[in-house]
C-alpha cells in the first residue's frame, strides 16, 4: 500500500477519537498554536480561505471566525474525519470538501489565503503539495503551515524528543485507542525537513517572502509564504523571528 492510502486508512480509523487524543497529547497547546497560525495570515474579513488537510476542522473553524464576510473551506481525503468536523458547531461560512492535497478539487487562483495544520508530515511529496496549494491561491495570497518541528536548542530537543517519541505514543494509544496509529505519529517526523530546509522547499515551490516563526523554541513552527508568479529564486533568506 502507498503512503497516501496507509495514512488515509489510519485517519479513517482514528477519526472518532482524534480530537480527544489531540487535546490529551498536546495539553491543549494545539488550540493555541492553531490560533497563532490563523493570526499569521492577517486575513481580511471577506477573505476566501482554504484549510488543506483540515481533518475534523479545528483550524477551519478558527479561520472562519476571522473572516465573517468571507469563507473557510476545509479539504481532507478522509471522509470519517470530515464527518466528525461536520458534527461540530461550525460557523455558517464553513464548508467541507473531500479531496486530495496533491490534486485539490478547485480551480486555479480561487482562494485568497490557505493554511495547513499538523499535516505536511503525512504528505509523500511536499514540493508537489506546496505547488498545488500555490496553484489554487491568487497571486500574492498567503499560505501558513503549522507543523511539529525539530528544536535547534539541544536541551529543548532532548526533552521534547523524550516526550514525543517516548510518552506521546502511549498517551495516544490509550486515549485514541489505536496503538499502530500513534506509533506512526512520531515516526512521521523523522524524515520531515528541519525548519530551514522546509523554508527552502517553500521558495523552490513558488513562494516568496518566506518566514519561519518558531513556537515554544521550535517544538512547532509556522512557515509563511506569499505566492509569487514563478519559483522565487532570489527570495530573501529565511527570516526567523520568535513568537
Ligand atoms: C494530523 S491530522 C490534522 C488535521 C487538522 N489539520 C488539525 O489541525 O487537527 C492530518 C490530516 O491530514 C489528512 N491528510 C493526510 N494526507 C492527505 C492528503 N494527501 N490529502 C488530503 N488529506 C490528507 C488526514 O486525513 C488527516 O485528517
Amino acid at each position: 500500500m502507498d503512503k497516501g492510502s496507509t495514512v488515509r486508512d489510519m485517519f479513517q480509523r482514528i477519526a472518532g477519537r482524534y480530537d480527544l487524543a489531540n487535546t490529551a497529547m498536546s495539553a491543549g497547546l494545539d488550540v493555541v498554536w492553531r490560533k497563532q497560525a490563523a493570526a499569521a495570515l492577517a486575513l481580511a474579513p471577506d477573505a476566501r480561505v482554504l484549510d488543506v488537510c483540515c481533518g475534523t476542522g479545528a483550524l477551519t473553524r478558527e479561520i472562519a471566525r476571522r473572516v465573517p464576510d468571507g469563507s473557510a473551506t476545509g479539504v481532507d481525503f478522509s471522509e470519517n474525519m470530515l464527518a466528525v468536523g461536520r458534527k461540530h458547531r461550525n460557523p455558517d461560512n464553513v464548508n467541507y470538501v473531500q479531496g486530495d492535497a496533491l490534486a485539490l478539487p478547485f480551480p486555479d487562483a480561487c482562494f485568497d489565503a490557505a493554511a495547513m495544520g499538523f499535516s505536511l508530515r503525512n504528505i509523500p511529496d511536499i514540493s508537489a503539495c506546496l505547488r498545488e496549494i500555490g496553484r489554487v491561491l491568487r497571486r500574492g495570497g498567503a499560505f501558513v503551515n503549522l507543523e511539529i518541528g525539530k528544536p535547534g536548542n539541544p536541551v529543548i530537543r532532548r526533552f521534547f524528543y523524550a516526550y514525543f517519541y517516548g510518552v506521546l505514543p502511549q498517551v495516544g494509544a490509550l486515549v485514541g485507542g489505536d496503538r499502530a496509529a500513534y506509533r506512526y505519529l512520531p515516526q512521521s517526523l523523522i524524515n520531515f525537513p528541519d525548519a530551514r530546509s522546509l523554508a527552502d522547499l517553500f521558495r523552490t515551490s513558488g513562494f516568496a517572502q518566506v518566514r519561519c516563526i518558531p513556537l515554544m523554541g521550535g517544538i512547532a513552527n509556522l512557515h509563511i509564504g506569499i505566492t509569487a508568479s514563478a519559483p522565487a529564486l532570489d527570495a530573501p533568506q529565511l527570516a526567523v523571528s520568535s513568537a
